[in-house]
This record gives C-alpha cells, structure tokens and sequence, in this order.
C-alpha cells in the first residue's frame, strides 16, 4: 500500500519544533497586549466572494492560489489571508458602533495554491494586526516601529523596512495608465507574464523577477509621481513619525505589493538572510481605507500588516533548548511504581513539570530517559525509601544526591528550580 503523506506544501510541525513556534507567537502576543491590540478569531472558510472582491479578481492570489470549493449551493475558499475576514467581522458586528478605534490581532493558517519552496509553503502560518477607524499616518509607523522593535527582539537577522503609498482615490488607476502608457511600446521586451498583465495587472509587473521585466521598468514613473497634494502630506507625515521614532526606513517607490485592497501607506519587511533567498519578505502591510465601506460598512479608514511565521523561524535565531520537564521520578521495582504516580501528581500540584516512569527499567536506563527529557532532577523511589517515608534526590544539574523527607519534597524542590529558573520556563 501506498504510504499516505501529508499534502505537498503542508507541513507537520513536530514537538522537538514547536518550542519555537510558542516563543514566537507569545512575543507576539506581549507586544500585541502592550499596544493595546486584542485577539480576534474568525473562521478558516470564507464566502468566495468576500476574497474576490476585497483581493482582487486579477490578483494572484484570487486567479491561482484559492483554495475553493462548492458545498451545496454555497461557493466557499480557505482563507488565504486574515484581512477580508476580520474586516467582514468588523463590518457584521457593527464594532464601529462600540469604539471608535479597534486594534486586532489573530494568529492562524492561511492556504495558498502556490509553487512550494522554503519559507512558501500551501498551508502557512500568519501573526497579523488590524487597526479601524484611525486615518494614520501615525498609526502607521507606530505599527512599522511596533514591529522592528518585536524583530530585534526574536534576534530576526538583517532586518530593513521598505515603504511606499500608493495614494488614494483614484491615484492607483491614473497610475495605472501612465505605466502602460510607458511599457506599451516596450511590450515585446516584456516577460510573457508580464505582457499579459499588461492588460489585466500591470502594477504587478514592478515586482516581477524576470529580468527582461526588470530592464523595461528601470525608467518607468513611479507612483509617487502621481500623488495628490493630501497623499503626498499623509506619505511625509509618515517619514516623519518614523524619523521621530527612530525606525530606520527606506522609500522604494517601485513597491506595489500582491492585493489589490491597499490605499496610501504600503510597507514591507524583509529580512536579509541567505536561508531565505529572495522570498525574504517577513511582513507585509498597508493602508486598506475603502474596504470596511465595500463590504456594506461605515466610511472607516483601516491599516494592518500580516508576518509570515515560518519565514520568522528561518531568520530569527534560534532559541536555547528548554527542558521538557523539571523533574522526573524514578521507580524502583513494582512496588514503587503506583507511589511514584501520586509522587508526580503532588509536584504537578505545586506547579513543578513532572513525569514519571511507567514502563519500568534499570536505574541506569531511567537516568538516561530523565537526561534526554533535560529534567534538572530525578527523585528516586525504591522500596526502602517507600518504607521510610523518604526520596533519593539526585540533582543531574549540581552532580548531587541526598536524602529528602517526602513531605517536603516539593517545597524543597521547589525552592531549588527558583534557585536556578531555567528550567521552569516553557521549552523552546
Ligand atoms: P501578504 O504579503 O500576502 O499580505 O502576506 C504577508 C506575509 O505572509 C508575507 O510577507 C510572508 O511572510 C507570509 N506569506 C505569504 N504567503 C506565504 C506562503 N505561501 N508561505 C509562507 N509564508 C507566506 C497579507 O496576507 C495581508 N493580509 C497583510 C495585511 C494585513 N495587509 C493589511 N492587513
């Protein structure tokens, strides 16, 4: 029989791994609480319609990444990013009426039909923030230093933030025909890709790789060209906040990111390392002003980001290795073994991570199973000891053994782990 594998692009993420993913995602949450953001949760599925009219019919994304399905009369599509949702949820529930401004946050899977590789997979992880009802631009870049400050933290190497606007009304589309104006005559030179965006997507050809792609676009406008005198206003005050915060930036006027919701403020983060290639976007994020009202909400201005999780575990260093548990308990014949169970249930009780063997063994071979679990000591249970009311405490860390009164075995062992607190944190 064929082995069943796990769907191309989809990952497993083992135990041994997955310290680094909570690291990850509590960092993200403190930084999240200590700006004021709370979490939302929405659903994995989604109308088709929701993803189509707020991504963009001729976006990737929409024309080749969605997963969609039909059940029964409903066309549906795993979500491949948070934004549509939360600003769905935002508009069903009227937030607008409680607060004037609301932060959110999620964390969760997204699934896009893309060609896999490292650090872009079919099934990935997103950490992303919302914020409605604030025109920016100081949102903005307390939002871009919010995350510069949180990619030091997590030791994200080569990190460099990348900024854009795209303005608003209808800047994109003037823009829009100024660059076909200029690439029409260039067509033939053009990747086959590109000289069919030329037609439906033509700003998706600035972040084009293809070299032929690139030589045509060298000479090409910009869009800040085209902004208007507020947009070009709400683009300095931009720069200014971050200059004032200290957050380090550059303008890259050709960036023109993959959906089509954005307005104004646009930012990438990329982190310049070799692991990742050129798929070393971390973070993106922008202004999205018109889409609360395009989905039958209120006039309210939006911005948020969204970090790819996986593409942060290959660039940030890695975390010391955590125990699993802080103590493990070690039965000595048949006898000892239900003992060693209540033992273990008694630390639990007092906040001390605890296993205890079930499958019996020779002390030497529990010794070794409490090393590899990175336990800081072993309690020895034999029948003399069960006899006597009392545990061999074996400290691996300290190289020592004494004898301890099973009564104050957890306040002693307690007192010893806030002695030396490495071993009480979560693994990682
Ligand atoms: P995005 O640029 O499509 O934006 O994705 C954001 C980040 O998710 C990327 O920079 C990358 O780190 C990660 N990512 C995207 N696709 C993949 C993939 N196939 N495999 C691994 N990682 C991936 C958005 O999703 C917007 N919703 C961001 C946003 C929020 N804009 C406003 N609010």
């Amino acid at each position: 029989m064929t082995p069943l594998r796990a769907v191309k692009g989809m990952n497993d993420v083992l135990p041994e791994e997955i310290g680094r993913w909570h690291r990850l995602e509590k960092a993200f949450a403190e930084t999240f609480a200590l700006h004021g953001y709370r979490e939302v949760r929405t659903p994995c599925v989604e109308a088709t319609p929701l993803f189509v009219r707020t991504i963009g019919e001729a976006t990737d994304v929409v024309e080749k990444e969605m997963y969609s399905f039909r059940h029964h009369d409903d066309a549906l599509t795993l979500r491949p990013e948070g934004t549509a949702g939360a600003a769905r949820a935002y508009v069903e529930h009227g937030v607008q009426n409680r607060e004037p401004v609301s932060r959110w946050y999620y964390f969760g899977a997204m699934f896009r039909a893309e060609r896999p590789q490292r650090g872009r997979y079919r099934q990935f992880y997103q950490a992303g923030a919302e914020i409605y009802g604030d025109a920016g631009p100081c949102s903005d870049a307390e939002m871009i230093d919010m995350l510069v400050g949180l990619l030091h933290r997590l030791g994200v190497r080569g990190v460099e933030v990348f900024v854009n606007s795209l303005g608003s009304g209808d800047t994109r589309a003037r823009y829009k025909n100024e660059l076909v104006a200029f690439l029409e005559p260039k067509r033939a030179s053009l990747s086959e890709d590109s000289q069919r965006r030329l037609g439906t997507n033509p700003l998706r050809i600035l972040d084009s790789k293809d070299e032929r792609d690139r030589a045509a676009v060298a000479a090409a406008p910009t869009v800040i060209d085209c902004l208007g005198d507020d947009d070009k206003a709400h683009f300095s005050g931009l720069q200014r906040s971050l200059d004032a915060l200290g957050t380090p930036y550059r303008v890259d006027p050709r960036l023109v990111r993959g959906l089509d919701y954005y307005t104004r403020t646009l930012f990438e983060i990329k982190a310049d390392v070799p692991e990742l290639g050129t798929g070393n976007t971390v973070v993106g994020g922008g202004r999205y002003d018109n889409m609360v009202a395009e989905l039958g909400g209120p006039n309210i201005p939006a911005i948020g980001f969204a970090a790819g999780i996986e593409r942060l575990l290959i660039a940030s260093s890695p975390a010391p290795t955590r125990p699993i548990v802080d103590v493990f308990v070690a039965p000595l014949g048949e006898e000892s073994r239900a003992p060693a169970l209540v033992l273990a249930k008694e630390l639990r009780a007092a906040g001390i991570s605890t296993e205890a063997d079930t499958r019996g063994g020779s002390l030497k071979s529990l010794l070794r199973r409490a090393n590899a679990l990175g336990a800081r000591a072993v309690v020895i249970l034999g029948e003399r000891e069960l006899a006597e009311g009392v545990v061999e405490l074996k400290d691996l860390a300290a190289h020592a053994q004494e004898r301890v009164s099973r009564s104050e075995l957890p306040r002693v062992l307690g007192e010893r782990l806030r002695a030396s607190p490495e071993g009480s944190e979560e693994q990682g």
